[in-house]
């Protein structure tokens, strides 16, 4: 098997001002600084990736937004451009999250705009998928994931499939408590995997990350992890206090 190196990323969402961000991202520099083994990513509002593009600086943790619009420039009032996130030497961009498609209409056709326009700016998309609690009690959890996952990577080349970061948010654990048990979670990214492969080819299908999303936190990040096709975490609510963030990392880093 391919090594694929552990992600855990922040998802701060509409939380944190400038100067709450600039706190946060320092505590967490403190202990992170030097992380090397995880890939540490931070993803701030808008309105703070300045800021915290400052204070992690010349380490390894990397930052991240949470949404961008798929034109370069123009006339599109309230939207950011992947250009606008590169030139603040933005690595990531979180693409399709469960509440950008569910309170803002994004769809799958839109999704796959935005992770070409990041591809071509050199951002890294973190690409979400996931479906509802009605789908999975329904059975159709597995079509759902495929045609999200088809839908939002399409026509990508297999070389630009390859460095994107899939993250499975099953919509029922988001913000709920609630989470997908390690095989649930298993069982989903490995079909993610085949997805992949049938769309492309073995390769990327072992190369690209995938993260589990949904209520993940130190009491059970570890369990997740030990599965086999969960390569990291992309977390919510545990990412806004340094402490139980930090945590996260620590236990991605045990092997
Ligand atoms: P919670 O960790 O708060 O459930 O949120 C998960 C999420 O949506 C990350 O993008």
């Amino acid at each position: 098997m391919k090594h694929r190196k552990r992600i855990i990323a922040g998802n701060w969402k509409m939380n944190k001002t400038a100067s709450e961000s600039q706190t946060l991202a320092g505590e967490i520099k403190r202990e992170l600084a030097e992380c090397s083994d995880v890939e540490v990513v931070l993803c701030p509002p808008f309105t703070s990736l300045a800021i915290v593009a400052d204070v992690v600086g010349g380490t390894s943790i990397k930052f991240g937004a949470q949404n961008m619009h798929w034109e370069a420039s123009g006339a599109y009032t309230g939207e950011i451009s992947a250009y606008m996130l590169r030139s603040l030497y933005c690595h990531f961009v979180i693409l399709g999250h469960s509440e950008r498609r569910s309170y803002f209409g994004e769809t799958d056709e839109i999704v796959n705009k935005k992770a070409k326009a990041a591809l071509a700016a050199t951002l890294t998309p973190i690409v979400c998928v996931g479906e509802t609690i009605e789908e999975r009690q329904a059975e159709k959890h597995m079509q759902v994931v495929r045609t999200q996952v088809q839908g939002s990577l399409a026509g990508i080349a297999p070389a630009d499939l390859k460095k994107l970061v899939i993250a499975y948010e099953p919509v029922w654990a988001i913000g709920t408590g609630l989470t997908a048990s390690p095989e649930q979670a298993q069982e989903m990214h490995a079909f993610i995997r085949s997805v992949l492969k049938e769309m492309s080819n073995e390769d990327v299908a072992q190369s690209v990350r995938i993260q589990y999303g949904g209520s993940m936190k130190p009491s059970n990040a570890a369990e997740l992890l030990a599965k086999p096709d969960i390569d990291g975490g992309l977390i919510g609510g545990a990412s806004l206090e340094a402490k139980s963030f930090v945590e996260l990392v620590r236990i991605a880093q045990q092997k």
